[in-house]
């Protein structure tokens, strides 16, 4: 399934939950600008992520995350005016926790990552519009799925010294476990109210 084919599919399913006012193909702007603020969260991580392991190993690496992945994305949402994060299911951070339909749409990535072989194309996505406190915000959401680098930190075994730098820095972590392949979480964006 392409990615285009998958926003569609993204759309009907959620069509239910997101608001009846959204018709039509997404709009382009603010759909293109989500997919370009996504680029820039997951480059960024991952060029400090490979710093940080090549430089001071793991251990280290996990002081880098959680102190630089809360500013790199702060850092994006400030500049573009939209919220941007990290989420998942089984978290590491309580602070990235997702609300219902986020947690919604990653069930669905999840099942379709686990249900076609994804090798080679690009993770699922979802656009959608919903209806909080705040009004009507637009929402983008795009699969984060394990790569073997991730292992070290979520995998099923890791090194005890890891274990213990990440006990210590999140005592209720649940993001371990996961293997190649299967989904880690996403990256998400939110468009303040517009209505
Ligand atoms: C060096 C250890 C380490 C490695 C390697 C690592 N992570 Fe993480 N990961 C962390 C830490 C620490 C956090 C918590 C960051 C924070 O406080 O926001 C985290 C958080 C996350 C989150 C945010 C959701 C949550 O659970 O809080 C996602 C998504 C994620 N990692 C995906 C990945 C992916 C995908 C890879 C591989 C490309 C990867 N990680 C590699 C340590 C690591």
């Amino acid at each position: 399934m392409n990615s285009r084919q998958t926003t569609r599919s993204a759309l009907i399913l959620f069509g239910l939950l997101a608001l009846p006012a959204f018709g039509g193909e997404p709009d382009v702007a603010w759909d293109e600008r989500s997919r370009a603020l996504a680029d820039q969260l997951m480059s960024e991580l991952q060029a400090e992520l490979g710093r940080a392991m090549q430089q001071g190993g793991p251990v280290a690496a996990v002081a880098v995350c959680k102190s630089r992945a809360p500013e790199i994305a702060a850092r994006l949402s400030a500049s573009s005016g939209a919220e941007v994060g990290r989420t998942a299911i089984r978290l590491r951070n309580p602070a990235n926790a997702p609300d219902d339909l986020e947690r919604a749409v990653m069930q669905g990535f999840a099942a379709e990552l686990s249900s076609a072989s994804q090798a080679g194309t690009a993770p699922p996505e979802a656009i959608f519009e919903s209806r909080s406190a705040r009004g009507i915000e637009r929402r983008y959401l795009r699969a984060i799925v394990m790569q073997p680098v991730c292992l070290a930190c979520h995998g099923a075994t890791l090194a005890p010294e890891l274990v213990m730098a990440i006990a210590r820095e999140y005592p209720q972590d649940t993001a371990t476990g996961f293997e190649t392949g299967q989904l880690r979480g996403a990256v998400t964006v939110r468009w303040p109210a517009t209505r």
